[in-house]
């Protein structure tokens, strides 16, 4: 895999990549014998497990049941979520919470079991501990959600980190999906993941894993209840999945399974109970509201690498604005850079950079720009000199300067577990202010280094603050995206306290919802991709991260123009719309796909503007409860099971489904409806659910259904607020909430209910507010009505 590595950053740099590849041959070597020295080795180690009950110690929300080998903290959270944690694992301090852990809840107590064993009670879930350190999470009416059976723990005879392992079991009709960004999502199958985030090292296909974020995150569907399980450690880990089976009745069900086995770090897991909804909204109330993207955002991007210029930047967004097609914001990758080096401005192709930001926002389209996590190692680099005074970046063992390569040559890692470095790089986005840049893109944070052999990242003996507790990069690096996001965020609200900050990033970790969102890396150009994109964007949010899409048309290579526009289609109803490429990648402006294409896309590039006040309010949604945009088909009927397995559409939000084309030559579809009633928003032809039904899908559009009685806010012709209505079934209410947003800033819109019923012959519609209902003040379009 990491000869890959070599050949590409070779190609890459060209004339000078005979430098480059002997460059990643060193690093490769310095890698190694930094880890020779720097790493304890593993040496003898000895087995525990924790043995028989000894006693209890009841405690608020709880308490600590103690083994003979061990002991078990669990506390019930406020907010429902559960937290057990061995040998004395609180939980804190923790990357993924956001400020404070919840406070106890004083109502459930520790009281004994059957058999020796202890339980807590709680209002979403009973928690059993077996007298030798099983724990089974209940539904409150006592059906087994998971059973994590007693932990083993291998440890260093001569001190130093254990190892661990935990088997659980779940019941035979789950089915698990998270663990972060999976291009073999959406729902995981028997396999292994590996939790380390990793740069494949080219553009990735549904086999590959891991991907650039990995989360020690689950969500399990059962019939029974959803639950969230987060194992909260940073460390190297492998999680094992296995579906169960059922028996069909005949009594011999196969529970399904989980096994992680992680090299380090704390024992300790947090549980939340109860609908998909609910548990998201436990979730983000743990890890933090998802940061609102400022509306620019949710409209349509036009990324490259390799615009070269400000010239080609400039024919590019004319090409949109002489077609009419509507475009929001372009991205700057490296090639604007002097010489690949982060923070810096190629000077000659790039000389009127504040000019060309300022003309392009005159018409509405803000510039992007990449920002690299490595500084060139180099006197005179301004960054690196002023990293330097500041102590900022990672160290080895013996003191020096970690240096790896990058695009820009040998390179040094600003380390992000750091407040004090935090804050530097933080200022550090004045620049890129100055040069009239309105968002970010956080891009080689895995941290990457190209490499001739071995890993692609920073040495594991590499040492990092984490927070002044100190550690080194085997704890550090799963979170080192992260840092780099909430240093970026903190130093934006810093500088432009006015505006919401947009950071996308490449890597992360478990909390990276509250500085921005990601996309999916270098997704290869081919179907496979295009379910993949549609696989990460989905997994993502059901780990709370609700910003996410993929590179249209694929990064490397050349789309047919079939597929660029299936990918187009999609893009369109995800939250980041964005086309992007490889520099060697064939070109991704619409028009370069011929006529038709070009007027599909125009179609799905309008719907896609018309739609922003419902993408806003969406918006608004997942910061207030955690529930991401782009939705599995099951959200709200989870324990519809034809619905759990399927994983070719989504809900966006409540009101619509969409079924993308994700099939080579496909001109319909079967589209897996949820109960109710659904209309095709194209033809209003009606559907009822549940069922399975066949849907045209010409080139021109792909499948996108509304509930029967969806309230959609949508921009009028005019340009203002309106309400698009579908039609409720005859003696049904429907409804919809609008969250009017004014495009960025910190105001905190109210958000409006409506509710729409048959009145005699007629639909009308409501705003349900604090005086009763009233006349909505915008206008209101109903659509649906020629079912009766
Ligand atoms: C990485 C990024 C990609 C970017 C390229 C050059 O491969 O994932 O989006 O274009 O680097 O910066």
């Amino acid at each position: 895999m990491n000869g890959r590595d070599l050949v590409r950053s070779v190609k890459v740099v060209g004339s000078a990549g005979a430098a480059q590849g002997l460059r990643t041959v060193r690093a490769a070597w310095r890698r190694k014998r930094a880890d020779a020295v720097g790493l304890p080795q593993r040496g003898a180690e000895r087995a525990r497990v924790p043995g028989p009950v000894r006693g209890v110690e009841p405690g608020s929300g709880g308490g600590v049941v103690r083994f003979a080998r061990s002991e078990l903290r669990i506390t019930v959270a406020v907010n429902g979520a559960v937290f057990w944690g061995w040998d004395g694992a609180e939980p804190e301090p923790s990357y993924a919470l956001a400020g404070r852990c919840p406070e106890p809840d004083p109502r459930a107590v520790l009281e004994p079991d059957k058999d020796g064993g202890w339980r807590v009670v709680a209002e979403r879930a009973t928690v059993v501990v077996s007298r030798h350190g099983a724990v089974e999470v209940l539904t409150p009416g006592g059906v087994m959600l998971r059973r994590d059976l007693p932990p083993r723990w291998w440890e260093p005879v001569d001190g130093g980190t254990a190892r661990w392992m935990q088997r659980s079991e779940v019941a035979a009709d789950a089915r698990f999906f998270g663990l972060g960004g999976r291009a073999a999502g959406p729902r995981l199958r028997e396999g292994t993941y590996r939790l380390w985030n990793t740069d494949p090292g080219r553009a990735f296909v549904p086999g590959d894993d891991p991907l650039y974020i990995t989360m020690p995150v689950q969500l399990v569907v059962a019939d029974a209840a959803t639950h969230l399980v987060f194992h909260d450690t940073s460390w190297d880990g492998v999680v094992s999945l296995r579906e169960g089976e059922e028996g069909a009745g005949s009594g011999h069900d196969r529970t399904g399974s989980c096994e992680l086995r992680v090299d380090g770090g704390p024992l300790r897991c947090w549980v939340m109970v109860g609908t998909p909804a609910r548990v998201l909204h436990t979730w983000v109330s743990l890890t933090g509201a998802p940061a609102l993207p400022p509306a620019w955002a949710l409209g349509h991007h036009h990324a490259r690498w390799g615009f070269g210029s400000e010239r080609e930047v400039r024919r590019v967004v004319a090409g949109y604005q002489e077609r009419g097609l509507p475009l929001d914001a372009v991205h700057l990758d490296i090639d604007h850079y002097d010489a690949h080096q982060v923070f810096t401005v190629d000077r000659e192709q790039f000389p009127k950079l504040p000019e060309l930001a300022e003309d392009l926002r005159r018409d509405g389209v803000r510039l992007v720009s990449i920002v690299n996590a490595a500084v060139r190692a180099e006197r005179g680099n301004g960054v690196y000199d002023s990293g330097v005074a500041e102590d900022a970046f990672v160290r080895d063992a013996s003191g020096r300067l970690v240096r790896g390569v990058v695009w820009t040559g040998e390179s040094v890692y600003p380390d992000f577990t750091h407040a004090r470095v935090r804050r530097w790089w933080g200022g550090l986005y004045e620049e890129r202010l100055a040069q009239g840049f309105a968002g970010f893109w956080h891009d080689m944070n895995e941290p990457m280094s190209f490499t001739a052999f071995g890993e692609s990242t920073l040495p594991r003996s590499a040492r990092h603050s984490l927070e002044e507790r100190g550690g080194d990069h085997r704890e550090a690096h799963n979170v080192y995206a992260l840092g780099m996001a909430r240093a970026g965020f903190e130093g934006l609200r810093q500088l432009v306290p006015q505006e919401r900050p947009f950071i996308l990033s490449r890597s992360g970790w478990a909390g990276m919802q509250r500085y921005g969102g990601t996309w999916s890396g270098d997704v290869a150009t081919g179907w496979p991709g295009l379910r993949a994109s549609l696989s990460l964007v989905l997994g993502l949010g059901l780990c709370g991260v609700p910003y996410s899409g993929p590179d249209v048309g694929g990064f490397d290579g050349s789309p047919s123009p079939e597929l660029y526009l299936r990918w187009f289609q999609l893009g369109a109803y995800l939250p980041l719309f964005r086309t992007h490429a490889s520099s060697r990648a064939g070109r991704r402006e619409p028009w370069t796909f011929g006529d038709d294409v070009v007027e599909h896309a125009r179609v799905a590039l309008v719907e896609r503007r018309r739609l922003l006040p419902y993408f806003m309010t969406l918006a608004h949604l997942a910061r207030r409860t955690g529930a991401p945009y782009v939705r599995p088909v099951w959200w709200g009927t989870p324990e519809d099971r034809a619905l759990r397995d399927c994983e070719d559409a989504f809900l966006l939000g409540d009101s619509l489904l969409v079924a993308p084309v994700l099939d080579h030559g496909a001109d319909r579809r079967a589209v897996q409806l949820p109960r109710g009633r659904w209309y095709d928003t194209v033809t209003e032809e009606a559907y009822e659910g549940p069922a399975q039904v066949l849907i045209d899908a010409p080139l021109s559009r792909i499948p996108v259904l509304a509930r029967a009685g969806a309230v959609v806010p949508v921009r009028g012709s005019d340009g203002e607020l309106e309400l698009e209505v579908w039609a409720p079934a005859r003696g049904r209410v429907g409804g919809g909430l609008v969250v009017p947003d004014t495009g960025d800033g910190w105001d905190e819109p109210e958000v409006e209910r409506y509710v729409a019923r048959w009145e005699g012959r007629q639909v009308v519609v409501r705003r349900d507010g604090e005086g009763g209902l009233s006349e909505p003040a915008y206008p209101v379009r109903v659509r649906g009505l020629r079912t009766p």
